[in-house]
């Protein structure tokens, strides 16, 4: 994005990299981000862990089933959480070949064997091009990984990214400011609430922004799945519950309460076929009247995850301020950013 959209330096159209370029290229890979960043994306999306041995890495899932071959390399592991191996283990799978296998439109050579990546990785990928892009870090099931908030805040210092916020914020207030400057070059989100307050007091000055879903643990009022693949879209939202305004007002109060700058809340994305797959969010925390209450709390709105430029449009007349996004280059192409 190009304008700042509050006193700290984040764009009001954000452009975030979900999981890096990860419609083009294996998730959470190198080629992955480097696309992204080569595109100019404002930031880069990770979900962070932390091996046995202490390293944190960008990681989504909690096991390593669905995108690495872990079940070859570790027979007896295949079910065992991110955190049971060291990174030198980790390093031993290939996390690139399952997407030539998904998706063979997409496949290349080059992605058979990519490795899992650590944040140091991440940040050199962010830091080594022409564009400077921000990082989106993402604690991820941050209750297996007690003190992760503070393992963070000690690598992103000692890696020089946390800086100046008193300079920075009255830099930005005069506009001088860009994403790549402290503070707002990096943002912290986070669906765990305790997440979210360890993050306020560890890392005070750093932009948090508090993830929304509707269902078991987050906003009630969970909706009906969809009756399987073929359900049009019609169907399904004529079924659906949405959050009552009581409930989503709850997480914004308690977001708010803990000085998050905005709330990631989940889309409704239209799949390519029109119809809904279970690859795509149905859960609507976008509504017009959900956006309108965030903005009145003074609070960002970035949805996760949207990729089909008619989305991009209905959401954005809905007055959002930025997606999460596996494709990156129809964001920035949607937003009019070179
Ligand atoms: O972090 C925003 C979005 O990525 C949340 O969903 O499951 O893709 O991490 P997930
Ligand atoms: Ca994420």
């Amino acid at each position: 994005g190009s304008t700042l959209c509050t006193k700290i330096p984040i764009p009001c159209d954000a452009v975030i990299a979900h999981r890096g370029a990860s419609y083009q290229a294996p998730e959470s890979t190198r080629p992955a981000y480097l696309l992204a960043r080569d595109l100019g994306v404002d930031y880069l999306e990770l979900d962070l862990q932390r091996t046995k041995d202490g390293v944190l890495v960008a990681v989504h899932d909690n096991t390593l089933g669905r995108n690495t071959n872990v079940a070859e390399v570790f027979p007896d592991r295949a079910d065992a959480p991110v955190s049971s191996f060291t990174l030198d283990e980790l390093k031993q799978l290939d996390a690139g070949s399952w997407f030539n296998a998904a998706y063979p439109d997409r496949a290349r050579d080059g992605y058979a064997g990519l490795k899992i990546m650590t944040l140091d990785e991440v940040i050199d990928i962010a830091e080594g091009g022409k564009n400077h892009p921000g990082l989106y870090i993402e604690t991820k099931v941050p209750e297996q990984f007690p003190g992760i908030e503070q393992d963070l805040h000690e690598k992103l210092e000692a890696r020089g990214w946390l800086g100046d916020e008193t300079k920075s914020r009255a830099e930005a207030e005069q506009g001088a400011v860009k994403v790549g400057d402290t503070p707002g070059r990096v943002v912290m989100q986070t669906f765990s609430k305790a997440s979210l307050a360890s993050l306020e007091e560890t890392m005070p000055d750093v932009p948090r922004v508090l993830l929304l879903w509707l269902g078991e643990g987050g906003i009630d009022a969970a909706p009906s799945e969809p009756q399987g693949e073929d359900e049009s879209k019609a169907d399904y939202y004529a079924r659906q519950k949405v959050a009552s305004p009581e409930a989503y007002q709850s997480w914004l109060d308690f977001a708010r309460d803990h000085g998050a700058i905005g709330v990631g809340p989940s889309a409704v994305q239209t799949a390519h076929d029109g119809k809904f797959s279970s690859q795509f969010s149905y859960m609507e925390l976008a509504e017009p009247w959900m956006i309108g209450m965030a903005h009145n709390d003074g609070m960002l709105v970035h949805l996760y995850t949207v990729d089909e430029p008619a989305d991009f449009e209905r959401y954005q007349q809905r007055g959002v301020d930025g997606f999460f996004t596996n494709r990156p280059e129809q964001l920035l192409e949607f937003y009019g950013h070179p």
